[in-house]
């Protein structure tokens, strides 16, 4: 199903540009965006990005900028003029960071969607408290979602199994992006923390990162369409 905002963005997880544009290139912009990491941005740069904008992707560049505000702003308003569609800090890296995050793009005729990371799926209750982060994973992901809304952010990256809190707690236009997404058939593979693409959209996810499901299936564009599929039945039923 081919939609004029696609929410599946296809995390382009490859060690290459060449494995990327060659996935990229089977794919239809109108059916999903793309996520460039961190991986696939230290392997092909900046030009790769501007490559998947013009052939006409919107692409989340996901680098999790966390830093002192300053050198946050400049990286966003680098990042603004590669094209992309979406882009991260951490939120992490406090109130200051994110507004001078926020006031970077401000000015921009197109600028990126401006999202934080809360809490990295990957990590527990016992991962938080090394690091001196009181409360549970769940308590840590509102307060920091919070902040980030406090700061104009546009919205955050979270697990699907927090969207529903996140979106009782921020309202109905605050961007919930979801990575760990498996389809009911698929491998959990390194992922937690999973939801199903309809469980997700159901509890108010708006955008679902999907890797692995698509780019290692046999055939990614017929898993890319059942995902799309789910969704759409999905939203559909959280309409009526
Ligand atoms: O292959 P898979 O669907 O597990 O890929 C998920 C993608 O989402 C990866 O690119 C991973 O880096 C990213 N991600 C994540 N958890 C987060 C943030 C990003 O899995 N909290």
């Amino acid at each position: 199903m081919a939609a004029a905002d696609p929410r599946v963005i296809v995390a382009l997880d490859f060690a290459s540009a060449a494995d990327a544009l060659a996935l990229a290139g089977r794919l239809d912009p109108k059916s999903c965006r793309v996520k460039v990491g961190k991986e696939l941005y230290t392997a092909a740069g900046p030009a790769l990005v501007e490559k998947l904008a013009g052939a006409g992707f919107g692409v989340f560049l996901d680098l999790k900028f966390h830093d002192i505000p300053r050198t946050v702003a400049a990286a966003c308003a680098g990042a603004a003029r590669l094209g992309a569609w979406m882009i991260n800090v951490h939120a992490l890296g406090g109130r200051a960071m994110m507004a001078a995050a926020r006031e970077a793009l401000a000015a921009l005729p197109r600028a990126p969607r401006l999202t934080a990371v809360t809490v990295l799926t990957s990590m527990g209750a016992g991962d938080l408290a090394d690091v001196g982060i009181a409360g549970t994973p769940e308590e840590a992901v509102l307060r920091l979602a919070r902040l980030a809304q406090a700061c104009g952010l546009d919205g955050v990256v979270c697990s699907p199994r927090e969207a529903a809190l996140l979106r009782r707690s921020c309202g109905a236009s605050f961007l919930l992006v979801t990575p760990g997404i498996r389809p009911a058939a698929a491998a959990r593979d390194d992922q937690n923390r999973v939801a199903s693409p309809a469980a997700a959209v159901a509890d108010g996810a708006d955008y679902l990162v999907v890797g692995r499901p698509v780019t290692r299936a046999a055939d990614p564009l017929a898993a890319l369409g059942a995902i799309n599929d789910e969704i759409a039945a999905a939203a559909n039923r959280a309409r009526r």
